[in-house]
């Protein structure tokens, strides 16, 4: 399967999964404790979040963060998000963050739940044209 294959597959996955896509978290305690790790990064400033979902992590970066701008191509996830994220902070974006051009330089980049679903080199090549320091990417990624 070729990379633009790969990445419709899971955007096709995400919009129908939705619903769905919260269970784990509130099944699984260490799911839940392993939101804590965002105490431990280097979150700073203003942050651009790839590849959202339905919000999990966006409320604990918001909560270090000048602002956050969190990004999903699946409008399902993102109507999720919203609700559990009302910030004057936060803005959510619906894109595909391989197409999207970055109105601006973020300086953290963070994803989770992301690298193992979608083509490792258009990650980095995304993420480096949204960070402050491309090539030394302050980028944090809880796999
Ligand atoms: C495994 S979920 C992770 C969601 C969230 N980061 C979390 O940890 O709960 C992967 C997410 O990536 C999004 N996604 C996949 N490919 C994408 C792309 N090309 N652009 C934007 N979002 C994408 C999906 O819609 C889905 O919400």
């Amino acid at each position: 399967m070729d990379d633009d294959a790969l990445v419709a597959e899971q955007m096709a996955y995400y919009r129908a999964q939705a619903t769905a896509y919260d269970r784990p978290y509130a099944q699984y305690q260490e799911l839940r404790d392993l939101l804590e790790v965002v105490d431990e990064l280097p979150i700073a400033g203003d942050v651009l979040e790839l590849a959202c979902g339905t919000g999990q992590w966006t409320p604990r970066l918001a909560a270090r963060a000048r602002s956050v701008t969190a990004v999903d191509a699946a409008a399902e996830v993102l109507a999720i998000a919203r609700t559990r994220t009302a910030s004057s902070t936060v803005r959510f974006v619906e894109a595909d963050v391989f197409a999207w051009q970055p109105p601006r330089r973020y300086d953290t980049v963070f994803f989770a739940f992301w690298l193992s679903h979608v083509p490792p080199a258009a990650v980095s090549t995304a993420s480096s044209r949204c960070s402050t320091t491309p090539g030394r990417s302050p980028t944090t990624s809880p796999r």
